[in-house]
């Protein structure tokens, strides 16, 4: 079965592009402070970073003392991308999906993965891999889709008070996994959908322990600043999970 692959997709990409270039963005002000918040030391680890996308993780991976970082994407744009934004000597980029990193060789102190594992459906295949690939001991650190977030399949998402304002998130389908469609800069864009319990229990049969989850919302000065992330107080956008192979 193809994989989908919409970072590709001139208008998708375009406007996947627009969005990281605003200062203000989820990515910014929520995902990456709470991934780095569960990054081990990284002064000398060797690192694998699945769906790098413009590797701008990849490069601060380096700056923060890395070895190495090996970036892996599916999208041809977005490597494209990375190579000429945060080239190192120190950083390989390989196309690949995820699915197929059995073929990769080496090892790795530290894989990580941003907003990118949510596009695949062979969860379990990829953790088994990733499992393969750490030295024993090693750190797994991803974020995805939160599952509250994920399980959206159509519909309204909120309810609003008289006067528009968001009181509850809508939650529906929560306890059917699996594939979801949604329009993102374009139609038909699929990611899947896992209850929290899969994404945990699943890492645990794959031979990880579990040791801090993330789910982050806004600060009074962000609400303060952006009214709209208040939002996050009723439905987080994001998880994160730290996880450790035993
Ligand atoms: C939301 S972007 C995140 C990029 C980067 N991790 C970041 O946080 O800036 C998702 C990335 O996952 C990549 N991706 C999607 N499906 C993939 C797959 N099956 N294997 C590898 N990469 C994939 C996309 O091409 C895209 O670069």
């Amino acid at each position: 079965m193809a994989l989908q692959n919409n970072y590709d997709n001139e208008t998708f990409f375009e406007g996947y592009q627009k969005l990281r270039e605003r200062e203000v963005n989820a990515n910014n002000l929520f995902e990456i402070p709470a991934r780095v918040a569960l990054l081990p030391d990284l002064k000398g680890l060797r690192i694998l970073d699945l769906g790098c996308g413009m590797g701008d993780d990849c490069m601060e991976y380096i700056r923060q003392g890395a070895k190495s970082v090996v970036g892996v994407d599916i999208s041809e744009k977005m490597l494209e991308a990375a190579k000429e934004k945060n080239s190192d000597p120190n950083i390989t980029y390989i196309r690949m999906p995820m699915e197929d990193i059995y073929k990769l060789e080496g090892e790795f102190d530290l894989v990580v993965s941003s907003l990118a594992i949510h596009y695949v459906e062979d969860y379990k295949g990829v953790l088994k891999n990733v499992n393969r690939l750490l030295v024993k001991g090693g750190v797994f650190v991803f974020s995805q889709e939160h599952p509250v977030n994920s399980s959206y399949g159509g519909g309204e998402r909120w309810l609003k008070d008289e006067n528009g304002i968001k009181t509850y998130s809508l939650l529906s389908n929560y306890g059917i996994e699996g594939e979801r469609e949604s329009t993102w800069f374009v139609d038909n864009v699929k990611k899947y959908h896992r209850m929290f319990s899969t994404v945990i229990n699943d890492l645990i049969d794959a031979g990880f322990s579990i040791e801090k989850l993330s789910e982050p919302v806004a600060t009074e000065e962000i609400v303060e600043k952006y009214p709209d992330y208040y939002d996050l107080y009723h439905r987080p956008d994001f998880l994160l999970v730290k996880a450790r192979k035993i």
